[in-house]
């Protein structure tokens, strides 16, 4: 195991780049590589299950797209992201490509709340629910439960398509070898060759709703619940959870795509929008107060950055709350809010990036 003792300074902060340098690039399956880094100076500060933004200029345009880190800072020596190919992706598919030893790419700091602390002393029943590439950030979540906590066990429930399409198949196999009784891993194919045995087709809600309930026979564990993966899937889980009555801090969610902030970003590029009118929005960021306004069709993130503003984001999709602000004034209405628990709705708390203003007044502070 590494220890990095080193002392943490001049942290880059939301806002601004910190160049990785690849260190290696792993084919993990024809569609998914994952790209290891060189340890930066001070070391890379983060928790297991968190992000990290990738920063590349496209056609003279910056561009950014979130990936999960799949190491664990407790056990991998070198940070790492894995990528899965989206057809026409421009970043999947860039990484994939055009990444190798010893090029350079610009990152932010490490972010997202798909994470937990950890304690030698916990004795937690972890299901882990992925997938496809959404079992990145589940990777390095398993990691550090394993070494972190010995008096607790995991489930993981991993879809794919095929044999071919698990990624990270031989590092599960041998981390479930390693700690046969504490790591269970239930492969579920929905393409899979004639010759296999196990679970097929679509994860049904029964099996979830099995696999969960077996939990109340097992009183000495607190059980914790990671879902991560297409939205078919996290919806089936949530459905479950919220059958079973699970208390909701004991889910952990991770949307990797919204289709509902897609369709209203193709709405407002065809002109398609509601809002009529130009909205004054007062946004504090930074200690400043800057006005700024939004034309219609326009997200408030969109006319900060219009306006030259220095404003945090990452997904531009609603879901990993780079962008959150807390709304004191006005009205907005949010394309997709997936990002936020319903404790930060009921707080105020906005996503920048998926806000469009329904009233005049808008006061919003990026925190
Ligand atoms: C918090 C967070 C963590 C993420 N972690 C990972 C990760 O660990 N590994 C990883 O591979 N990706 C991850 N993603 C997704 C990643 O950020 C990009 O969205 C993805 O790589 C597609 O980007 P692109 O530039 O290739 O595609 P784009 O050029 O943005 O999109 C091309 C087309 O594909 C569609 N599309 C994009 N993504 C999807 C999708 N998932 N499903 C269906 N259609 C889609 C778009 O609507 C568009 O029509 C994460 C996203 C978030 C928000
Ligand atoms: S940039 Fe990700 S939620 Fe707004």
């Amino acid at each position: 195991m590494f220890n990095f003792f080193k002392k943490k300074t001049d942290v880059p902060t939301t806002t601004s780049y910190l160049p990785l340098k690849v260190r290696e690039v792993v084919k993990e399956t024809a569609d998914t590589v994952t790209i290891y880094f060189e340890q930066p100076e001070p070391y890379l500060d983060y928790q297991p299950g968190q992000f990290l933004t990738v920063v590349l200029e496209m056609d003279g345009k910056e561009q950014r797209r979130s990936y999960s880190l799949c190491t664990s800072p407790f056990v991998d020596p070198f940070p790492g992201i894995s990528v899965k190919r989206v057809p026409n992706g421009l970043f999947s598919n860039y990484l994939n490509d055009k990444v190798f030893p010893g090029k350079t790419l610009n990152v932010l700091r490490p972010l997202g709340n798909f994470t937990t602390t950890f304690h030698s002393k916990n004795c937690r029943h972890f299901f882990m629910i992925a997938g496809g590439s959404g079992i990145t950030p589940i990777m390095g979540l398993i990691k550090s439960v394993l070494v972190n906590e010995p008096s607790s066990r995991v489930t993981l429930i991993y879809c794919s398509r095929s044999e071919e399409e698990i990624i990270f198949s031989s590092q599960l196999h041998l981390l479930e070898l390693a700690n046969p009784d504490r790591l269970n891993i239930i492969h579920n194919l929905s393409k899979p060759s004639a010759t296999w045995t196990g679970l097929q087709g679509r994860l049904d809600s029964e099996l979830l709703t099995q696999l969960f309930t077996q939990a109340e026979n097992e009183p000495r564990y607190e059980e914790e619940y990671f879902v991560c993966g297409p939205e078919g899937l996290m919806q089936t889980a949530q459905q479950v959870l919220e059958q079973l009555g699970v208390d909701q801090n004991r889910i952990h969610s991770e949307s990797f795509f919204s289709a509902a902030a897609q369709q209203a970003h193709e709405d407002a590029m065809a002109g398609i929008t509601s809002g009529l009118l130009s909205r004054d929005v007062t946004i504090q960021l930074e200690g400043e107060v800057h006005l700024v306004t939004v034309e219609p069709g326009k997200t408030i993130l969109e006319a900060g950055l219009a306006a030259g503003l220095n404003m945090p984001y990452s997904c531009q999709s609603g879901l990993c709350t780079a962008c959150r602000g807390r709304l004191s004034a006005g009205e907005v209405k949010m394309d997709e809010d997936a990002g936020l628990s319903e404790k930060e709705l009921a707080a105020g708390y906005v996503l920048c990036c998926v806000s469009r203003p329904l009233s005049d007044g808008i006061d919003v502070t990026i925190e």
